[in-house]
């Protein structure tokens, strides 16, 4: 592996090595030649020189398209005064297969638009060769903070029957199966209906599921793909995207807060340390001061405020804002950014919404008016964070899910946990796909999902 080359070069300096990967470039000086070789186990590409006499088969390689997967062996050769830190000169190349010469990724910039309608070579580019990198260590990073601080992973279902959100924002389950089929009175099949005895949907938030298993094992957390049949084409919302929602019995709000902060600080910090290479490549193509600008955020405390001061900031900010503010309206995009960008330029938890802008679930304020809410919104995206101070009171909860119209029967197993051993607790869920956007600078979620699912678009 290159990577391995990379890591060890004392080691490898002067050993023969053999490298299977993919040409990035080939250039044919006739007499010799240079090939930029990738193989995907480090961003970097390796440089591999072949000399016409010393390769029997230089012509056919040297005629090779970019893109063609080839088999290297030669000797690393250490080259501290170039560009590259070594190079292997080839003793043999040979060509495990071929790429034609419409080949897609020639070597010059292509706009994201243009990458995105080929998902299926994206992955060799260099933005989403570093893009799914530092996605893959960012989930790491987050299995590792809670795996250290003694969280027990729980894998919540993708198929439910109820709504967490309540917002009805939920895609239907059906099944295609011809035997027995059940028709709906427009002729439609719905086999779920019978399957299930219920209706199911694909998840939007693991969060009731989690509660189930905090109130058994403490602090625990699920990291798992979400659905939002939400209709907003927008950069920040996919119809399919990940989301890590810890639960902790026994926390309150302030505490939730915490663990959000820690966690963010610590996937930034062990990010940045296992992918220098790509951040380097982020700072300098995508988002010129990302580096610092994380580094900071990494070292600082986040700010808090309250809804309510929240509002008068944004009333008092002289902003023509599309959407006016004021209290009882929920924050859109435009005002998170102001607050984040403009005001407190750094992460900031925005605490105690009114009730009626958030979910059933949250702990009611002794206000009667708002709920123990609290989001984390950053420079650049607005809101990535969403959590609160769960409703441990049985009462409470109960007369909640009945002003919005709820059925409590639908509810029992989720009521059950405040009948038995109820306790303060709280939770939040991370959109991972936001994560890796504030990480890399990527302004658009389309180009951190691997393959994304928009209103309108799951190609691939
Ligand atoms: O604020 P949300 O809706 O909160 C919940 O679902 C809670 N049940 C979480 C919890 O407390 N356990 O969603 C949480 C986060 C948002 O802050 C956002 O980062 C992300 O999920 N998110 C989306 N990301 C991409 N596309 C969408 N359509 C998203 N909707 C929410
Ligand atoms: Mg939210």
């Amino acid at each position: 592996q290159i990577a391995r080359i990379y890591a060890d070069q004392e080691t490898f300096g002067g050993k023969e090595v053999t490298v299977c990967g993919w040409a990035r470039t080939i250039r044919d000086m006739k007499t010799f030649g240079f090939i930029e070789l990738n193989d995907g186990s480090c961003f970097k590409n390796l440089q591999v020189v072949m000399e016409a006499e010393g390769l029997e088969n230089f012509k056919d390689i040297a005629r090779q398209n970019v893109g063609a997967a080839l088999v290297v062996t030669g000797t690393v050769v250490l080259t501290p005064e170039a560009k590259q830190p070594l190079e292997v000169k080839a003793a043999s190349i040979q060509v495990e297969g071929p790429s034609s010469p419409d080949y897609p990724l020639q070597k010059k910039r292509h706009s994201v638009e243009f990458l995105r309608t080929i998902q299926h070579l994206r992955p060799r580019t260099n933005l989403f060769s570093a893009a799914f990198r530092v996605r893959s260590a960012a989930a790491y990073a987050i299995h590792n903070f809670f795996q250290e601080r003694g969280f027990v992973y729980v894998h919540t279902p993708i198929i439910t029957a109820s709504d967490c959100e309540g917002a009805g924002e939920m895609f239907r389950v059906t099944t295609l199966n011809p035997n027995d089929p059940p028709r709906t009175a427009e002729g439609v099949v719905d086999c779920a209906q019978d399957f299930f005895g219920k209706a199911a949907s694909l998840t939007v938030s693991g969060q009731l599921n989690a509660e189930n298993f905090a109130m058994a094992f403490g602090d625990v957390y699920t990291f798992g793909p979400t659905f939002r049949a939400e209709k907003s084409n927008t950069q920040r919302h996919a119809a399919e995207f990940w989301m890590i929602e810890p639960e902790m019995a026994f926390c309150d709000l302030a505490g939730d807060m915490d663990v959000a902060e820690a966690m963010i600080k610590s996937v930034i910090t062990e990010v940045m340390a296992k992918c220098p290479d790509e951040m380097e490549f982020f700072n300098s193509f995508v988002d010129k001061g990302l580096k610092e600008r994380l580094e900071h955020v990494a070292s600082s405390a986040f700010g808090r405020v309250s809804y309510t001061e929240a509002i008068e900031i944004l009333e008092k900010s002289g902003q023509k804002f599309e959407y006016p503010v004021s209290w009882g309206c929920d924050l859109q995009t435009e005002h998170e950014r102001y607050l984040t960008e403009q005001h407190f330029k750094k992460p900031v938890f925005v605490t105690d919404y009114p009730k009626e802008i958030k979910a059933f679930y949250m702990r009611a304020n002794d206000d009667g008016k708002t709920v123990a809410a609290a989001d984390c919104l950053v420079p650049g995206i607005g809101e990535i964070i969403g959590g609160s101070q769960r409703e441990e009171r049985l009462d409470l909860l109960e007369a909640r899910i009945r002003e919005l119209g709820m059925d409590p029967a639908d509810y029992w197993w989720y009521l059950d946990l405040r009948r038995y051993g109820s306790c303060k607790h709280a939770g939040f869920g991370l959109g991972f796909e936001r994560l890796v956007m504030y990480l890399t600078g990527i302004s658009n979620i389309r180009d951190v999902l691997p393959h994304p699912r928009t209103v309108g678009s799951a190609d691939f």
